[in-house]
């Protein structure tokens, strides 16, 4: 009776009476078991495709999604710069702001990346994100900060100030209306911004190679180059890739 390499009943047995969990002998759980067979497959691949319908109608992930990662304290979004998993491209994007500029960061989640830019020399500082727990945190990061609640695509944040540079890390594949956002940077500033090689949960989209980048961005900038980056500690880029864009707004 039952899955192959199980005796259910056993396994029933065995549970009521306080036994830990039943391996199958290649040491999965009967749960993960049942999550590889191809039904289950095809039904988790249905539901992340509806959830991604149900996204995109909506025009990215809200405010609150956000707001719930940020207060479960994830580690990636609690750790000083120095341990996070984008230190190598926060490196390569820190090294390409001239020291002394003027900084907008767009969806600055918990300020780990502003620590470092002001760390690096950045001359004035002022980031926003539409998640208040976001903003909180940063606030909490870096309390002699301008940092604001506001969103991308409504905000009169870009004009406020003149800035020099524009960052966007891990932003734009969030939001449907990407391109606008970024036409509402004023001509003439640096934008430097990430994108990923691949999807989660609230990525409203990723891309393939460097041309698709390319393809999207391009026609924003005056010239645009895009350079490719790893995670940290992962030197071949098998954990994703994140393709930073580097020009000035046209
Ligand atoms: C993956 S996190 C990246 C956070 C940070 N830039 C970093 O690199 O660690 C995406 C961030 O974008 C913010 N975000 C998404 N859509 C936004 C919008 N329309 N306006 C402002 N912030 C937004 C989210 O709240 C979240 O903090």
């Amino acid at each position: 009776m039952g899955h192959p390499g199980y005796n259910v009943s056993y396994w029933f047995h065995y549970r009521q009476h306080g036994g830990p969990e039943m391996q199958h002998t290649n040491g999965d759980t009967l749960v993960t078991q049942i999550k590889k067979t191809p039904v289950m497959q095809q039904v988790k691949k249905a539901v992340w495709g509806l959830r991604k319908k149900v996204l995109v109608a909506r025009g990215g992930a809200p405010s609150g999604w956000y707001d719930d990662v940020y207060s479960h304290g994830h580690e990636d979004y609690v750790n000083h710069y120095s341990e996070s998993r984008y230190l190598p491209v926060w490196e390569a994007l820190c090294e390409r702001i001239a020291p002394g500029s003027s900084v907008l960061e767009i969806g600055c989640g918990p300020g780990q990346l502003a620590e470092m830019m002001l760390d690096k020399g950045v001359g004035s500082y002022v980031g926003f994100d539409f998640s208040p727990t976001a903003i909180e945190l940063a606030r909490k990061r870096l309390p002699n900060c301008r940092l604001e609640v506001a969103d991308a695509r409504t905000t009169d944040l870009y004009t406020s100030e003149k800035f020099d540079v524009v960052v966007a890390t891990e932003v734009l594949e969030h939001i449907i209306d990407d391109l606008p956002v970024l036409e509402r940077v004023p001509r003439g500033a640096i934008i430097l911004a990430t994108v990923p090689n691949f999807d989660y949960a609230s990525h409203v989209r990723f891309f393939g190679t460097v041309e698709q980048v390319r393809e999207r961005y391009g026609p924003l900038f005056e010239s645009l180059e895009v350079a490719t980056h790893f995670h940290a500690g992962d030197p071949d880029g098998s954990h994703g890739i994140f393709y930073l864009l580097h020009g000035r707004r046209a």
